[in-house]
């Protein structure tokens, strides 16, 4: 400690003054107050038990773990294993019963719908939109127009093995042929096809075009289509008069489908999510609206 006595004392404060001077000015030395040094303390004690008892020091290959083995993910983890305890009975009671059952029981009913959500969000929200809606190339699952059907069996298979997968064998297969691309069809040809189909739904702008078009599409079309273009289920062929689009409603959209089809994928989940998600799933597709 600096000897005070020889220290000059200020005249107004009558605190002792620095020695040193910068530029004229000088200044007053007064010890911080005591309850500033001692929370200081406090905080440098209870850093020191931090570092002790909680994960505190990186390291290049991990960290200091601290005594209290504490970790957000095994708190993460805990939390998890309590949520799934909770739901247990819930899932056991939805894994044993078929769907007409549940649908007879509005708390399995409403879990079931609620995880589905959920399980939707995380996996199909990218294709089909946050709200089923579908967008251009991904159908909307709101409505009941559907591709391959909406029955409670329908939906499973096609969530299951999804349609065209590359990877599961039992997958929804079909292809509308390539007829321009192909040469199967010349472009004078598709184009009256295209103002057909849009004549399907009372779209057409060109009413002899369409004339043409028709005897095209009962030799080339009906087979997968239907006659009247009402589509067919079990190949997967959207109903084209009923003036809700997959790809799109205007010439250029229809003529570029028969030109060159899309052949859309939808992944198979039956690898990547157990049975009971795809149930969950099923009940809430089959819940947005379109069940049958
Ligand atoms: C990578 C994009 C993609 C993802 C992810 C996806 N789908 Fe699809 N889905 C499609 C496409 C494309 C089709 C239409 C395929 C076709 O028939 O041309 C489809 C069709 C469907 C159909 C059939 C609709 C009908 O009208 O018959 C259902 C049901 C369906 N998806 C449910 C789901 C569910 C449930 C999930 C999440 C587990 C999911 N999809 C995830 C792309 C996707
Ligand atoms: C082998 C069966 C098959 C045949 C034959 C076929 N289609 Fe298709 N068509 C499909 C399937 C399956 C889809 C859904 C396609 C996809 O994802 O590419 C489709 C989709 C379409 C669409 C898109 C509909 C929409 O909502 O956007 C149009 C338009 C269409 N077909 C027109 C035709 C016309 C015109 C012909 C005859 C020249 C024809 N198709 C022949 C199976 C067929």
């Amino acid at each position: 400690m600096a000897d005070t006595t020889k220290r000059e004392i200020d005249a107004v404060t009558g605190a002792p003054l620095h020695p040193h001077e910068w530029d004229g000015i000088r200044e007053l030395e007064i010890p911080p107050p005591r309850w500033w040094v001692l929370t200081y303390l406090a905080c440098v004690v209870f850093a020191l038990g931090w570092w002790v008892f909680y994960p505190a020091w990186p390291f290049i290959g991990g960290y200091t773990k601290g005594l209290l083995g504490y970790s957000t993910r095994a708190e993460l983890a805990d939390t998890m294993a309590a949520v799934k305890a909770a739901q247990g009975p819930m899932n056991s009671r939805l894994a044993s019963l078929d769907y007409a059952a549940i649908r007879g029981q509005p708390d399995l009913m409403a879990f079931a719908v609620a995880g589905g959500r959920a399980l939707f969000g995380e996996n199909c929200a990218q294709c089909h939109g946050a709200g089923a809606q579908g967008q251009v190339g991904f159908p909307n699952l709101l409505d009941d127009d559907w591709l391959w059907g909406g029955s409670y069996g329908t939906l499973q298979t096609t969530i299951e093995h999804g349609i065209r997968s590359t990877v599961d064998a039992d997958t929804r297969q079909s292809a509308m042929p390539a007829f321009g691309k192909d040469g199967f069809l010349t472009r004078g040809q598709i184009a009256d096809l295209a103002q057909y189909v849009l004549a399907l739904s009372g779209r057409a702008g060109d009413v002899a075009a369409a004339g043409r078009g028709a005897p095209l599409f009962a030799e080339q079309c009906v087979a997968c289509h239907g006659v009247g273009g009402t589509g067919n289920r079990a190949l997967g062929a959207p109903n084209l008069a009923d003036d809700i689009w997959f790809y799109g409603g205007d010439a250029t959209a229809v003529t570029a489908q028969i030109w060159s089809p899309r052949h859309g994928v939808m992944p198979a989940w039956s690898g990547r999510l157990d049975a009971l998600a795809i149930k969950k799933l099923t009940l809430y597709v089959h819940s947005l609206g379109g069940g049958e």
